[in-house]
């Protein structure tokens, strides 16, 4: 038995510093250490790689999530010697059958636990002029944020059918030039690109992190007085990053949308939220309408989900102050139900391939509630567009979910050879029998196996069925009634269209 070396900061720092340099093969002094680790194209190995070396140098277990959580090398070598200098004098012994380090570790302390009550403060500034806001169906020019995403894409394909509009949309890009590429591209994609209609798809260069959205404060002022309403589907979806990582872009760049929404003359906003607003331990179990509170916010641990939360409050109080506000709370979004058209970098997507690939699923108590893209792209156009919708939230919620394993006995008819099995089974699995990124699972793997609040508790845990709230979608279908809008069955039909995009585009292997 020895006793644990404590590593300062500034050698763990230096240290990092000097393996970075040769995972990329630079100068150690060309690492800037306040750059996010993301910016340097780290691919999931290399960043593998070097937290099983930190392990060793360390000799304590890191957890590669810290990555995440600690984004860049000045960040994590701060937590790490903050976990050394716990573990300091703490007893190490040497596994006889491994010959690894072990250390009885005392409870590591996680960040601080955000109040995300505090965080809802909407700038004073935002409030509508005094002349009121008149309701027109028709408008002549629209901003759109979230264009080059998913779901952005198919908003602008239905605005464009649906009205006569142009339509200004939020992107980042070096020039104008690249930016029009970008939506057309994004569009092209997924089937939606119709070069009839490319003179009303505006590019406006901007960043959703940065004031004024990073538009010039002229070219800002100038949509604020020009545009007629505002669509904001763009978000960062990343589901390992904490609050603080996705703050500037999901809860700041919804402000300077309110900001644009009220300046000069006032516009309704149609905000995409999520139901992850309900995701808070209070509602586990409990039947959420449209138009319930979502006061509660203990219990929800995604930083993701703690954005969308705090940005839809913000939303709602812009709303109180007088700014039209309309609320879209999609849940999972699957592809396209024509033509099975989706992001095939989407977590679930890259979940079901990794169990094929595995050879298993967990058997675990979970509905596939997601719905179509095109579902809910219909149905934000079309309840944007009725006055009755302002001030209200609906949720595009499938309204007839189906079970896990109704997913899993399909993919066994296509003839992949998958199972259910026990979800701790399947968890080792993950952890003793992957060994390559060729798994998609392998990357997430991390993510799937960190362990969260006081009951350590994994992410998969906390998506189970009696954890969840049970979302209804009453009172969105009552009003979608007599649109011809319905969400499409989840059936054998459907999941042919999907896989059938799915194995064309190479995504799936079905030799
Ligand atoms: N997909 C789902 O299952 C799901 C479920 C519930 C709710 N939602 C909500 O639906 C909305 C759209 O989701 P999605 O699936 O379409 O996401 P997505 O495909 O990841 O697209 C995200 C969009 O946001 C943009 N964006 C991110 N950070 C930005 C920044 N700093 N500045 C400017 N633009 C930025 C992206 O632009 P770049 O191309 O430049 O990255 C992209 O256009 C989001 O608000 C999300 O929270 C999605």
């Amino acid at each position: 038995m020895t006793t644990k070396q404590v590593y300062s900061q500034e050698e763990i720092q230096a240290w990092l510093c000097s393996h970075l340099a040769s995972a990329l093969q630079v100068e150690a002094a060309e690492v800037d250490i306040q750059q996010s680790l993301e910016d340097y194209g780290l691919d999931s190995t290399q960043a593998m790689s070097i937290v099983t070396q930190t392990e060793k140098m360390l000799g304590f277990e890191v957890s590669p999530t810290l990555l995440w959580h600690y984004p860049n090398v000045e960040m994590l070598s701060q937590r790490l010697a903050e976990e050394s200098a716990e573990l300091g004098g703490a007893d190490v012994a040497t596994d006889v059958a491994t010959d690894k380090a072990v250390v009885h570790k005392p409870n590591i302390v996680k960040p601080a636990t955000l109040d995300l009550g505090a965080e809802v403060v909407l700038d004073a500034a935002i409030r509508p002029p005094s002349q009121s806001f008149r309701f027109v169906g028709q408008v002549d020019n629209i901003f759109l944020t979230g264009g080059t995403g998913f779901l952005g894409a198919f908003l602008i394909q239905e605005l464009l059918q649906q009205t006569n509009a142009d339509i200004y949309c939020l992107v980042r890009g070096d020039d104008i030039t690249a930016g029009k590429q970008k939506l057309q591209k994004n569009l092209e994609s997924y089937g939606l690109w119709d070069e009839e209609f490319s003179p009303r798809v505006i590019p406006v260069l901007g960043d959703l992190s940065l004031p004024y959205l990073g538009i010039s404060t002229e070219g800002f002022e100038m949509l604020a007085a020009n545009v007629d309403s505002i669509y904001h589907s763009a978000a960062m979806l990343n589901y390992v990053y904490p609050y603080p990582a996705l703050k500037a872009a999901n809860v700041l760049g919804t402000q300077e949308v309110l900001r644009m929404a009220s300046l000069f003359k006032v516009k309704p906003v149609h905000y995409v939220s999520s139901v992850a607003v309900f995701e808070s331990s209070a509602y586990a179990g409990q039947i959420v309408k449209e138009d319930d509170d979502f006061q509660h916010w203990e219990g929800i641990f995604l930083g993701y989900s703690q954005t969308k939360w705090v940005a839809e409050k913000l939303v709602k109080l812009a709303g109180e102050r007088g700014i039209p506000v309309t609320i879209h709370r999609p849940p999972l979004i699957s592809g396209d139900s024509r033509t099975g058209a989706c992001n095939t970098d989407d977590f679930i997507n890259l979940v079901i391939k990794g169990c094929i690939q595995m050879g298993c699923f967990p058997d675990v108590d979970y509905m596939l509630d997601a719905s179509p893209v095109d579902y809910v792209s219909k149905a934000i156009v079309y309840l944007s567009r009725q006055k009755e919708s302002i001030g209200k939230a609906f949720h595009l919620q499938h309204p007839q979910p189906k079970p896990l394993s109704y997913l899993i006995d399909w993919i066994s008819s296509m003839g992949f050879p998958v199972e259910m099995i026990p979800y701790k089974q399947w968890q080792a699995k993950l952890i003793n029998d992957l060994s390559s990124a060729d798994n998609p699972l392998y990357t997430l793997r991390p993510f799937l196996l960190e362990k969260w609040s006081d009951e350590q508790i994994t992410i998969p845990d906390l998506y189970l069925q009696s954890r969840r709230p049970k979302i209804s979608c009453e009172e969105t279908l009552n009003a979608l009634a007599g649109s011809g809008i319905v969400c499409p069955p989840f059936d054998s039909q459907l999941l042919m269209t999907h896989s059938a995009f799915l194995i064309q585009n190479g995504f799936l292997d079905i030799a």
